[in-house]
C-alpha cells in the first residue's frame, strides 16, 4: 500500500512537471513571435504607419507626426484650380539630403507640403497704399506627404504617397495619380521641389 502511494505521487510530480515546462516553452514560443514575424520597416519606424491590405502599398493611413515643426524646403503657388500657395517641408533625413545634394533621398526620408488657399490681404493692402499684397488664408488642397521605404514602396518608385484633406486619408482613386506624375521627375527622384536657399 505504501509503495503504491510513492508511485502515485512521484507520477503526479512527473506528469505536474511536464504540464509546466510544456506552459512555459509556449509562453516563451508567444513572446517570441512579434519579433520573428515583425513586419516593421523604415516607414513604420519614422511613424508613417500604412494600411495592411495587399497591393495598395502607397496608402499611408496616419499623418506622420510632428511634420509642421519640420525645416522649409520651399514655397510655391499653384494658380488654376488649386489656387493656393504652399510649403514643402522636410524632416532632418530630407533636409540634410538637400542640403548636401543626396540624390537618391535616404531611406527614412519624408517631404510634406501644406497648403493654404491664396487671398488678397485687405489689411496689408491698406498700409501699404496699393493692391499688391496676397497671404496664405484658410488651409486647403490637403496635406500631402512622399515617404522613402524603397521596400515598402517598390512598386512606386520607392516612395509611399499619402495625402489628408481634413486628418482623414485621401481615397484610393484619387490616390493612383500621384507616382504616374511623379515618374516625370524619376531623374531626381520623383521629387520636384528644388531647395531654397
Ligand atoms: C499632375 C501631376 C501631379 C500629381 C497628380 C501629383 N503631384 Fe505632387 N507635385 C507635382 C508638382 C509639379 C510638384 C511641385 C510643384 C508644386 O508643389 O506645386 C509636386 C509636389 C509634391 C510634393 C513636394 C515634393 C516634390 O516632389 O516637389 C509632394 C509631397 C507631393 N507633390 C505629393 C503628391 C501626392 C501625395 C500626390 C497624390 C495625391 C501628388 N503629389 C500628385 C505634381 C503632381
Amino acid at each position: 500500500m505504501k509503495n503504491y502511494f510513492v508511485t502515485l505521487i512521484i507520477a503526479s510530480a512527473l506528469i505536474i512537471s511536464v504540464f509546466i515546462i510544456r506552459q512555459k516553452a509556449q509562453a516563451e514560443n508567444a513572446s517570441l513571435k512579434p519579433a520573428n514575424q515583425s513586419s516593421a520597416t523604415i516607414a513604420d519606424a519614422v511613424g508613417a504607419k500604412t494600411n495592411s491590405h495587399e497591393g495598395s502599398p502607397i496608402f499611408v493611413t496616419d499623418i506622420p507626426p510632428g511634420y509642421r515643426d519640420w525645416k522649409l524646403v520651399s514655397v510655391a503657388h499653384e494658380e488654376g484650380a488649386l489656387n493656393d500657395i504652399r510649403a514643402i517641408l522636410g524632416n532632418d533625413k530630407a533636409i540634410q539630403a538637400y542640403r548636401e545634394g543626396t540624390l537618391p533621398f535616404p531611406e527614412g526620408t519624408i517631404i510634406a507640403r501644406i497648403a493654404w488657399s491664396y487671398l488678397p490681404s485687405e489689411e496689408n493692402n491698406k498700409a501699404l497704399g496699393k493692391a499688391q499684397s496676397f497671404i496664405a488664408g484658410p488651409p486647403t488642397n490637403g496635406v500631402q506627404f512622399m515617404i522613402k521605404d524603397s521596400n515598402k514602396y517598390a512598386s512606386t518608385g520607392g516612395w509611399g504617397y499619402a495625402q489628408f484633406n481634413d486628418g482623414k486619408p485621401a481615397d484610393d482613386t484619387f490616390m493612383q495619380r500621384c507616382y504616374p506624375c511623379h515618374k516625370k521627375i524619376e531623374s531626381r527622384d520623383f521629387v520636384f521641389t528644388r531647395y531654397s536657399p
